[in-house]
């Protein structure tokens, strides 16, 4: 297992650039499954879960073929339409391939996820919404088994705005009978995304970015080129590093306008951002400002976000109330923050955060994605060594991170463990 080594204090500057977003790739190339033939998407970041999500569609026939950044996915031999446990378990995203086999084939077996490190995370919504479109569902052994002639349109309403909900439903909604509308929908840009991916195929949708999508069903998709959008969590985790050494970074291929919750709260914070011909200049003032974040549906505060935001409020001036509103678990990076000397107490979904002067580096273990990162961040402030440990959790959702960060003159080493 490797490790990363990292010695703090170091104010970071220079140029960096984003890669593709994971969130957006991930259900996009599962969209590939309902057009036959060979997509091609670009602009893919290098990820642990990119690799799980083309086992899953060579699992179901695909051939893929990746050159740099670029993937080639045929979906015309897709031929099996079961996602086993062994490839749901280690990426809970694999789940949306029900609905498009389901399209595609008339019937799908997709194992049920389990448990998740940052809360239960059902997938109820992914079902019952299927269930209104026709479905016939069963759960045995672990599994889910559907079948549908040709699914078919229906009024859905989401109980809570849910990102793999709305796109799943999308998704199977395409090429159903009739026509769809999905309210109380979730807005986030990863959800625009796989739509534009799927009108691109020939998909009628209204509404995508807004909480009510109408989708029009049509008898069939054609394959796509598509260059996916840059990632707003690792741009804003950028953003939070510049910040948290006083840096001065130039952010290069990130969209600003994703991330406008987070913009604001950095401001508040005293952080200077200033956008101008697409390069994002983020400079970290003397001193930070304590601000009040809560996690709520883009676009609120992302909860991917949640982490490294407190590990910067860890280091202001005055105290700050973090609410988690998106997971029941989401504190994990709690008491390891506590290990830099952080002065954080937790009362239910709320975080209070006293800022301390320092950090001072310490040895910390990696519990989920963005909990890794905000330890990451942690120890980029910190005086002397941090040894950041388990950071295969950071190689699911981050692209070479530590040599992003090297490049803007960090002191942070990867070695094994
Ligand atoms: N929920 C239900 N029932 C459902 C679906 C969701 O109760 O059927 C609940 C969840 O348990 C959660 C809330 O609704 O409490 C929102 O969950 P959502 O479905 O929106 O989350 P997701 O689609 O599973 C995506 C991202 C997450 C991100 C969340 C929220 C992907 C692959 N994952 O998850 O990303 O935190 O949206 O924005 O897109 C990450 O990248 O680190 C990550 C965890």
């Amino acid at each position: 297992m490797d490790k990363l080594i990292i010695k703090g204090g170091k104010k970071l500057s220079g140029d960096v650039t984003v890669s593709g977003s994971k969130n957006a790739s991930l259900p996009i190339f599962i969209s590939t499954i309902l057009a036959p033939g060979a997509n091609e998407i670009s602009n893919v970041p290098f990820l642990r879960d990119i690799n799980t999500t083309i086992k899953v569609l060579e699992q179901l026939g695909a051939r893929v073929e990746g050159n740099g950044n670029v993937v080639r996915i045929d979906t015309g031999p897709v031929a099996n339409h079961e996602a086993t446990y062994e490839l749901v378990k280690t990426m809970r995203a694999s789940v949306l391939v029900l609905g498009p086999l389901l399209a595609r084939f008339g019937k799908a077996r997709v194992s049920l996820p389990g448990g998740c490190a940052i809360g239960a995370r059902p997938i109820n919504l992914h079902l019952k919404g299927l269930a209104a479109m026709g479905a016939e569902i069963n759960l045995t052994h672990g599994y889910v088994e559907a079948k549908a002639r040709r699914l078919k349109g229906a009024r859905i309403n989401f109980d809570i705005a849910t990102v793999g909900g709305t796109e799943h439903l999308m998704m199977a909604a395409a090429t159903a009978k009739g026509e769809t509308i999905l309210e109380n929908a979730a807005r986030e840009p990863e959800i625009v995304d796989l739509a534009d991916v799927l009108v691109k195929m020939g998909a009628k949708i209204e509404g995508a970015g807004t909480d009510t999508i109408r989708i029009t069903g049509v008898e069939g998709l054609s394959p796509v080129a598509h260059r996916v959008i840059p990632d707003r969590i690792e741009a804003g985790t950028f953003m939070i590093a510049a910040a948290i050494t006083g840096g001065d970074v130039r952010i290069h291929d990130m969209r600003l306008e994703h991330l406008d919750a987070l913009v604001f709260k950095l401001q508040d914070a005293g952080v200077e951002i200033v956008n101008k011909d697409n390069v994002v200049r983020v400079k970290g003032s003397r001193k930070i400002r304590s601000v009040n974040i809560k996690t709520r549906p883009y676009p609120g505060f992302p909860t991917d976000m949640q982490a490294q935001f407190m590990t910067l409020m860890c280091l202001a001036d005055g105290a700050s109330v973090v609410s988690e509103n998106i997971f029941e678990n989401r504190f994990m990076h709690v008491s390891e923050l506590l290990r830099f000397g952080a002065d954080i107490v937790i009362e239910g979904n709320t975080a209070t955060v006293k800022g301390v002067k320092k950090f001072s580096g310490a040895p910390v273990m990696a519990t989920d994605l963005r909990a890794s990162a905000s330890l990451v961040l942690a120890g980029l402030a910190a005086d002397n060594t941090t040894e950041v440990s388990r950071i295969y959790h950071l190689d699911r959702g981050y692209e070479a991170l530590e040599k992003k960060l090297a490049g803007l003159g960090a002191d942070i080493q990867r070695v094994k463990e």
